[in-house]
């Protein structure tokens, strides 16, 4: 069978995505730097799956190690490219690793694909590019505006340099999936996101609320222009967005991508504001939440969502599962996590 490799692969969204190729009979193996995850999700992809994916630790950043991996493994058929530093507020303190690490890494794999014959890849990105749209729902044709962190100029820079490279070789065709907000878990509750330190997402903050690990919830901002004045974001589980890559990988395997470079919003096409998350919580779970409305964060925009025409004709995908049933696998994950019955 058809072997992907996946970077990135034992963190939130990688984990959950080799959980899907496997379930689709794909043979995987990661590649993960284990700086943002631990090496206990691939036991928990095993006892899920019931194969265990092959697994090397290096960060791709490393131009010689990088190239190693590809000269041992010339039997990859795909690639799925998650690696990457990912904390928004970070990125604004240390933005020279977050290029470094984010934009060198999926270099060092292009030129890899490119000497070792690799032509697929589908890359990580996400709405984040879309900045603070003018009109909602987004499209893919909505234009990118400037990012608000140094980690959202990486996702664009590096569809640009997918885009640019595609179009000199090409022998190489990928697609870039825009996420809008991952949240939940995978219903063994074997799996899902483990945040180092602080949360700074809004649903692990909340289930670690819930959980006694953190005194409240902080609600940033309710002055915002929307109904009840805190910020909408497009809440997708995670499970229905691995199932999209799948998807993906299978349109470059089977020759049926309409160009060299495609582009996807992956959302579910349904707006929720942090309030309606915070109740939605509380009923699917049962669990009274403590938060507190404070000033706004620095860089969120107010309101974003998807419009999921195009993922839904082109790819025949769309989000299944339901708000309730996302936020009630992130708090099962999380009482797991924490030995809470
Ligand atoms: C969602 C909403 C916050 C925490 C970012 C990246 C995106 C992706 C997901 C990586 C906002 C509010 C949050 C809290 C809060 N990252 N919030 N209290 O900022 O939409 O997207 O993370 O792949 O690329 O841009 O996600 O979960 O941080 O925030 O009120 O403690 O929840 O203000 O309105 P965001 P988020």
């Amino acid at each position: 069978m058809k072997q992907i490799l996946v970077t990135g692969g034992t963190g939130y969204i990688g984990s959950h995505t080799v959980v899907e190729l496997q379930n689709a009979g794909y043979d995987v193996i990661i590649v993960d730097d284990l700086s943002n995850s631990s090496i206990d999700v691939i036991d928990n992809i095993e006892k899920i799956t019931g194969k265990r994916p092959d697994f090397e630790k290096f960060n791709l950043a490393d131009a010689a190690k990088t190239d190693d991996f590809f000269n041992r493994h010339q039997d990859i058929s795909a690639i799925i490219h998650f690696a990457a530093s990912k904390a928004v507020g970070e990125s604004v303190q240390i933005p020279l690793h977050y290029y470094r690490n984010n934009l060198v890494s999926l270099m060092n794999i292009l030129d890899c694909q490119l000497k070792y014959g690799v032509s697929n890849i589908v890359f990580s990105s996400s709405c984040t590019v879309y900045g603070q749209p003018d009109k909602l729902p987004v499209t893919e044709k909505t234009p990118r505006k400037d990012a608000e962190s140094p980690y959202g100029n990486t996702k664009r820079v590096n569809e640009d340099i997918l885009q640019d490279t595609i179009k000199a070789y090409p022998q190489l065709k990928g697609i870039a999936l825009r996420y809008f907000n991952p949240i939940g878990a995978h219903p063994s509750a074997l799996i899902g996101e483990l945040p180092l330190g602080v949360p700074q997402n809004l649903v692990p903050f909340i289930t670690q609320t819930a959980a006694g690990l953190r005194d409240e919830l902080k609600v940033f901002g309710d002055d915002y222009d929307t109904p009840d004045g805190s910020a909408i974001r497009d809440y997708i589980n995670v499970v229905d967005l691995a199932k999209a890559h799948v998807i993906a990988i299978e349109r470059l395997l089977e020759n049926k991508n309409k160009a060299g470079y495609e582009v996807f919003n992956l959302g579910t096409g349904n707006g929720y504001s942090v309030l309606e998350i915070v109740k939605g919580f509380e009923k699917a779970t049962g669990v009274k939440l403590n938060y507190k409305i404070v000033a706004r964060r620095a860089g969120d925009i107010e309101k974003i969502w998807a419009d999921t025409t195009y993922a839904n004709e082109e790819l025949g995908w769309k989000a299944e599962k339901g708000l309730d049933e996302t936020l009630l696998s992130a708090w099962n994950w999380e009482k797991r996590v924490r030995g809470i019955e």
